[in-house]
């Protein structure tokens, strides 16, 4: 079995967001990636939820054993913090071959890809984050070395120029994406599997909790971890980084013990409501609400008016919102709907009812 060879590229970290005292943003901080580090399931067994992801991925494995040949390249699409980085490394690990790490940022050039390519090893994983951001002329490398193992280099300029193909080394490619209406068509279809991550359920969320408090050597008994799964967004990268919220506050104030109370009490102090709503997402439903007296509001309105990106708001706020009810998206605007006005304990008024939009 190879020694498993793990190697990123500078800018891939660069384009994560910085470390920031948000608890919820499911992009990593930089405690994020070196936590990650640790709590990442590293075998099958240990990445808890998504059975059928799993179940699928196990007999992808197994076959490509079995045939002696890389795993079938694999497209794993979902939002941030569900596991797309760690399956990868997973595949690699079951498969005892090498993993490559790039990302579609950081491959700007076609040379770029072509290096990555022709140094790789028989069997590897080459891992491509946020491959919708890929620029064209590498996707075109790309095609035929995921079809063929092959690539196609340009020799001389001008007229005198021609093109040689060169072999690559079988390999498995396994792209990430968090959008996949952004991917490419005839990208996508090169894949020979394409899994999309669901968030998690609370049960889920609890066995991954439990599994990293072991890791941290924190105690924690069921009630805890449930009271942390609750407010976790369904993601599990949330999950550790409240964990580790709470670890940190019953240390310092409590017994270094995790128990309902104390998971409430510190979650409370981190600004985390008991349904996983922090400072943002409410100064969010308060804008709609309160500021434009319950009218449908424009993304680039609303984020000025939070003081947000609006690439941040829509991917990494909105969709829970509205996976919450609390926020609809209408042709006109974003609006609060009932359920927002509820939670925030204001009276809607009567005129402004969301149904009538
Ligand atoms: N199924 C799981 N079981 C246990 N822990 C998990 C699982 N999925 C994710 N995690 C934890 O969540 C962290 C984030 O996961 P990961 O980095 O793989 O997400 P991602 O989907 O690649 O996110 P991004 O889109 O931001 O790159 C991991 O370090 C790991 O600790
Ligand atoms: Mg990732």
């Amino acid at each position: 079995m190879r020694k498993e060879l793990i190697s990123s590229n500078s800018s891939e970290v660069e384009s994560y967001s910085e470390t920031s005292s948000r608890s919820l943003d499911p992009l990593p901080t930089a405690e994020d990636l070196e936590g990650d580090s640790t709590l990442r399931p590293r075998q099958l067994t240990q990445f808890i939820g998504q059975p059928q992801l799993t179940e699928h991925l196990q007999i992808l494995i197994e076959a490509a054993r079995i045939r002696d040949k890389p795993v079938d390249h694999l497209l794993f699409a979902g939002p941030p913090g569900l596991g797309k980085t760690s399956l990868a490394g997973v595949v690699a690990r079951e498969m005892g071959v090498g993993l490559r790490i790039t990302s579609g940022p950081a491959l700007t050039r076609g040379g770029d890809l072509a290096a990555m390519l022709t140094d790789l090893n028989e069997g590897d994983v080459l891992f491509i984050d946020e491959i919708h951001r890929m620029a064209r002329a590498v996707e075109e490398i790309l095609y035929p070395a995921m079809e063929d193992f092959k690539m196609d280099i340009v020799i001389g300029k001008g007229p005198t120029a021609r093109s040689i193909r060169l072999d690559i080394p079988p390999f498995t490619l396994i792209g990430a994406t968090t959008r996949t209406g952004l991917v490419a068509g005839p990208l996508r279809d090169r894949f020979g599997f394409v899994a999309r991550l669901d968030y998690y359920d609370t049960p889920d969320l609890v066995a991954i909790i439990i599994r990293s408090a072991r890791i941290l050597g924190v105690e924690i008994d069921h009630e805890g971890a449930a009271e942390i799964a609750k407010r976790s967004r369904g993601t599990p990268r949330i999950a550790n980084r409240l964990l580790r919220r709470v670890r940190d506050f019953v240390e310092v104030r409590g017994d270094g013990r995790i128990t309902h109370a104390s998971a409430v009490e510190g979650l409370e102090l981190f600004g985390v409501d008991e349904i996983g709503l922090d400072k943002l997402d409410r100064a969010i439903l308060e804008a709609l609400c309160t500021r434009f007296g319950g009218k449908p509001v424009g993304l680039s309105t609303l984020a000025q008016c939070v003081g947000e990106e609006m690439d941040t708001i829509e991917d990494a706020y909105e969709p829970y919102l509205v996976r919450q009810g609390l926020v609809l998206r209408t042709p006109r605007g974003r609006l609060a709907t009932e359920k927002a006005w509820a939670h925030l304990g204001i009276q809607q008024p009567a005129s402004q009812d969301s149904r009538l939009f």
